[in-house]
C-alpha cells in the first residue's frame, strides 16, 4: 500500500527530530536533563530517546496551564470558536493519519492498518464530536419555593464551568486515541490539561501536539510531560495546582492516584482493568459469534480494557465454539506492525511479554489445557502466540486476574439462569458480551450484568457518542459521549433575590 510507505518515511522523519517536553506553548528540555529510552517492540531495539520528565517539569507545566485557564488567549475564546478549533484539529488528524499510523505502529507495534482504520479516525472524529459540545454546555433555570421566606422572590439557575487545570495520565495500548479521549472533553469545557502519556509509548502523543499548536492552540492550554509513572505521573496526581486527575490504567495504579489525589480531594475520573465475560449460546449464529468471540480478545494483542478474556459457551456448542476460536487464533498472522499483511504486533513491552507469559505459566501448573498458542513466538520482538485456555475457573490466576495479551479462557456453562452469577464473578465490570439469535434472552441478561458497555451480536464498537467506563473496581465516572462533559465540569448555583 502506498499510504503505508508514504506514512512510514514521514514517521522515520519524526523519529530522527529531538523530542521535547511541551510546556507553555515551547518545546523544552526536562529540567534535570535525563531522558527516557523509546522500543520498537517488534524488534526490541531502542528507536527514539523522549525527555524524562519529573516533578519541576510538571510544576512548571501546572503554572502555564494555570495561567493559560484563568487569563489567556484560550480563557477569551468563545465556546463557538473552541468548537471550530477542536474541528479543525480533527481536520488536521485526519490529514496526517497515515503518518500518525506509522508512528502508532512503530511505538506500539500495532498493525498500521488498524491503526490506519480504527485509532487514527477515531481519534479524529473524538475531537470534532467533543468540539460540537463546546456551543452546547449549559445549566438549567429553576423554580425554587423557598418555605421561610414565603414573600421573597428568586431568579435561579446553574451554570457548568471548566473544572479548572486537568491532569490527564494515559497508558500505552491506545496512544493517540487515550489521548484524544481526555483531551476532547477537556478542551470542549474550556479546561487547561497537564497531559502525561505512557513511557513505552509517548512518540504519537507528541506529533499530535505540534499538530494541536500547528491547528492554532494557544499557549499553556496542553501541556506535555513525558516520564515514568513513578515520577512524572505521582507528580501530576498529587500536584496541589491540579484541579481534577483523569487516568487510564492499572487497577493498582487507580487505587494510587485515588490516595495521591486525597491530599487535597482533588477530582478524579477512572478508566481502569476489566475481565469481560463474553457470553454464546447454543442459539447464536456461529458463523458471526466464533470470529467475534476471537475478535473480542485478540484486537490488539488482548491489550483492551474491555477484552473479552472469559469466554462462556453453553455446553451444547462449546466443542464447536472452542474449535472455532482456536481456528481463528491459529490463522492470525504475526509480525512487525508495519509490514504487510500483518494481523497481531507484538505486546509492547519486554515487561509486558513477562506478565503475559507469566500468567501462561501459571496456567499450565494449575493444569489448565493449552488449545492452542501458550507461548512466545519470536525470540526478539515481544511476540506471543494468541492463545485458548480449557477448564479453568475461581481460584485460577488465568480465570481471576486481567491478563492484558492474546489470551481467553473459555468456561462451558448449562442454563441461561446459570450466566449472571458466574459474568459478574469477578471484582471489574468494564464490558460484557452476549451472543444470541434470541432477542428476549438478550434483554433478561443485560440488566443482570454489571458492566458499563454491553455489546450484544458484537464486540469492541466504540464511538465518540456512546459513554464508556465501569462498574466496580474498573473505575469511576464515563469518558465520551454528552457523560464525559459533566466530568470536566463544576456546576455553579446562582440564587438572585429579585
Ligand atoms: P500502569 O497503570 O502502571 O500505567 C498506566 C499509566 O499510569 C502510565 O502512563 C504510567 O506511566 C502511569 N503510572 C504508573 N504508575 C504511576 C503512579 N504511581 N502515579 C501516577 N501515574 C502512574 O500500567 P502498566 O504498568 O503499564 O501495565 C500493567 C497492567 O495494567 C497491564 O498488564 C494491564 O493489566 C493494566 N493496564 C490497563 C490499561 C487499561 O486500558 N485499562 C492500560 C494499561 C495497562
Ligand atoms: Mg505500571
Amino acid at each position: 500500500m502506498a499510504t503505508t510507505i508514504e506514512g512510514a518515511s514521514v514517521a522515520a522523519r519524526f523519529l530522527e527530530q529531538p523530542k521535547r517536553l511541551l510546556i507553555d506553548g515551547e518545546w523544552v528540555e526536562a529540567r534535570h536533563g535525563r531522558t527516557l529510552e523509546v522500543f520498537d517492540p517488534a524488534l526490541g531495539e531502542v528507536i527514539d530517546h523522549v525527555q524524562d520528565g519529573d516533578r519541576d517539569d510538571v510544576d512548571l507545566a501546572v503554572t502555564a496551564a494555570r495561567k493559560a485557564l484563568e487569563d489567556s488567549a484560550w480563557s477569551r475564546m468563545t465556546a463557538s470558536e473552541r468548537g471550530r478549533l477542536m474541528w479543525k484539529i480533527g481536520e488536521i488528524i485526519y490529514e496526517h493519519a497515515d503518518e500518525l499510523a506509522a508512528i502508532e505502529s512503530l511505538d506500539n507495534g500495532k498493525p498500521v492498518g488498524v491503526a490506519r482504520a480504527a485509532d487514527v479516525p477515531l481519534a479524529a472524529d473524538l475531537f470534532q464530536y467533543m468540539g460540537g459540545w463546546a456551543t452546547k454546555i449549559f445549566g438549567h433555570t429553576f423554580q425554587i419555593s423557598v418555605p421561610y421566606t414565603p414573600d421573597a422572590q428568586y431568579h435561579a439557575y446553574t451554570v457548568k464551568e471548566p473544572i479548572g487545570v486537568v491532569g490527564q495520565i494515559i497508558p500505552w495500548n491506545f496512544p493517540l486515541l487515550m489521548a484524544a479521549w481526555k483531551l476532547g472533553p477537556a478542551l470542549a469545557t474550556g479546561c487547561t490539561v497537564v497531559l502525561k502519556p505512557a513511557e513505552q509509548t509517548p512518540l504519537s502523543v507528541l506529533r499530535l501536539a505540534e499538530l494541536m499548536q500547528e491547528a492554532g492552540l494557544p499557549d499553556g492550554v496542553l501541556n506535555v510531560i513525558t516520564g515514568f509513572g513513578e515520577t512524572a505521573g505521582a507528580a501530576v496526581a498529587a500536584h496541589p495546582g491540579i484541579d481534577k486527575v483523569a487516568f487510564t490504567g492499572s487497577t493498582e495504579v487507580g487505587k494510587m492516584i485515588v490516595k495521591a489525589a486525597a491530599g487535597d480531594l482533588k477530582r478524579v475520573t477512572l478508566e481502569l482493568g476489566g475481565k469481560s465475560p463474553n457470553v454464546v449460546f447454543a442459539d447464536a449464529d456461529l458463523e458471526t459469534a466464533i470470529p467475534g468471540a476471537a475478535n473480542a480478545i485478540f484486537f490488539n494483542h488482548g491489550q483492551c480494557c474491555c477484552a473479552g478474556s472469559r469466554l462462556y459457551i453453553q455446553h451444547k456448542v462449546y466443542d464447536d465454539v472452542l474449535a472455532g476460536v482456536a481456528g481463528k487464533a491459529e490463522s492470525i498472522k504475526l509480525g512487525r506492525g508495519l509490514d504487510e499483511g500483518t494481523e497481531m504486533g507484538p505486546l509492547v513491552s519486554a515487561e509486558q511479554l513477562e506478565r503475559v507469559t507469566g500468567f501462561i505459566e501459571s496456567g499450565k501448573v494449575e493444569g489448565i489445557r493449552t488449545v492452542t498458542g501458550g507461548r512466545q513466538v519470536s525470540p526478539n520482538g515481544y511476540f506471543v502466540a494468541p492463545t485458548v485456555l480449557d477448564g479453568a475457573g475461581p481460584g485460577n490466576k488465568v480465570y481471576d486476574e486481567e491478563i492484558f495479551g492474546p489470551v481467553v479462557t473459555a468456561i462451558p456453562f448449562k442454563e441461561p439462569e446459570d450466566v449472571p452469577a458466574v459474568a459478574n464473578e469477578t471484582i471489574y465490570g468494564l464490558a460484557a458480551g452476549i451472543w444470541t439469535n434470541d432477542i428476549s434472552k438478550a434483554h433478561r441478561l443485560i440488566p443482570q450484568l454489571k458492566a458499563g458497555t454491553v455489546w450484544v451480536n458484537t464486540y469492541n464498537v466504540f464511538d465518540a457518542a456512546l459513554p464508556f467506563g465501569g462498574y466496580k473496581q474498573s473505575g469511576w465516572g464515563r469518558e465520551m459521549g454528552e457523560e464525559v462533559i459533566h466530568e470536566y465540569t463544576e456546576t455553579k448555583s446562582v440564587c438572585i433575590a429579585i
